[in-house]
């Protein structure tokens, strides 16, 4: 944009800078810019620049100003972004309180800000949220090309798995017939249907299950995608032999629910297995009861042993891609 500059040798600028800083005569919205060895300090008023300074006229480009919470803060605050929404992790009631302020006047587009307020706990999976900022505990969030709403005081969602459910969804082709047996609000159903597969998402939480359905519709894939409420165990029993490919993301007590995934499988299959295990070991407990489960009814060869991050000192959360073939 063409605004009016000092011009000065850049030898001279931040003498000059300060100069016109004093005067209040620094257009802050424009950056200033160097070319040719000099220096381009685009100016509000060109008239009271004093008459040693030479004013021209220059193409420069607007300045972003965004003012971030640790701007506001004088530190780097921790937080999670899932859509609208901060995550804080914070211990200290008075110092998240001032983070959410602080946050909330940024001008980062966030408009809620929770702070953990319990374990990730029981069957579902939930933890409480404590409400610093906004209305409720509801976002939409957007990962790889796909929307999901969902209530995070209502199901469990984790923002840090992002990356490794896109490595899954990756494998899946448009012929295939899947089923998440812990489905969530649809993180995988929802991009293995977009893939074109046949898609079949179950979970005991009837909330989750009913935003499954709801980011079904928001993607455009509810015709591929069936939501089922339920303990998996006992809501199998349609699906005897259809699965040709199986997620069980319940990492801490996936191996009771092998004998179902079996039932599940179809006569070649990939099982994307979670598990949470010591460092020392944290794959074999998983492919053991894998292999005890699925052997000699299926050939097992486990495909990609894969640690997806660090869960406690010393714990690892880790995928095991196996397939189950039948001999
Ligand atoms: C760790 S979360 C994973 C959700 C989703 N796959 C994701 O990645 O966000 C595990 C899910 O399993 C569900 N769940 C727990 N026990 C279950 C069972 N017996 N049958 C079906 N779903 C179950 C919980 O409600 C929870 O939504």
């Amino acid at each position: 944009m063409d605004v009016p500059c000092v011009r000065v040798a850049r030898e001279e600028g931040e003498a000059t800078r300060r100069r016109l800083a004093d005067a209040d005569l620094i257009a802050d919205g424009y950056e200033i810019t160097v070319a040719d060895g000099r220096l381009y300090i685009p100016v509000v008023d060109p008239d009271a620049v004093p008459d040693d300074l030479e004013v021209v006229t220059r193409d420069v480009p607007t300045r972003e100003t965004q003012t971030t919470p640790a701007d506001l803060l004088g530190f780097e605050p921790s937080y999670e972004r899932l859509g609208r929404a901060a995550l804080l992790d914070e211990d200290d009631p008075e110092r998240a309180r001032t983070i959410a302020d602080a946050i909330v006047e940024s001008d980062l587009p966030l408009e809620t800000v929770l702070n953990k307020a319990s374990k990730i706990k029981g069957e579902t999976r939930v933890r409480d949220w404590e409400l610093l900022a906004g209305e409720d505990t509801e976002v939409v969030h957007r990962e790889y090309g796909c929307e999901f709403a969902l209530d995070l005081a209502a199901v469990y969602f984790s923002p840090r798995l992002a990356t490794e459910r896109h490595r899954v969804a990756e494998q899946v082709t448009a012929d295939e017939q899947a089923v998440d047996m812990f489905a969530g609000v649809g993180p995988f159903v929802v991009p293995f249907a977009k893939r074109g597969a046949e898609t079949v998402g179950v979970d005991i939480n009837e909330t989750a299950v009913a935003y499954l359905r709801e980011n079904a519709r928001r993607n455009d894939v509810a015709d591929r995608v069936t939501a089922i409420h339920g303990d998996v165990r006992e809501v199998a029993d349609e699906y005897v032999g259809w699965a040709d490919r199986l997620v069980m993301n319940l990492p801490h007590s996936a191996d009771e629910f092998l004998e179902t995934a079996v039932s599940l499988a179809g006569d070649d299959c990939t099982i994307h297995y979670y598990d949470i295990q010591h460092e020392d070991d944290p794959f074999g407990p998983g492919e053991r009861a894998i292999r005890e489960a699925a052997e000699p009814q299926y050939d097992v060869a486990v495909e990609t042993e894969r640690v997806v991050r660090s869960y406690a000192p010393h714990e690892l959360n880790v995928c095991l891609d196996v397939r189950l073939e039948r001999p």
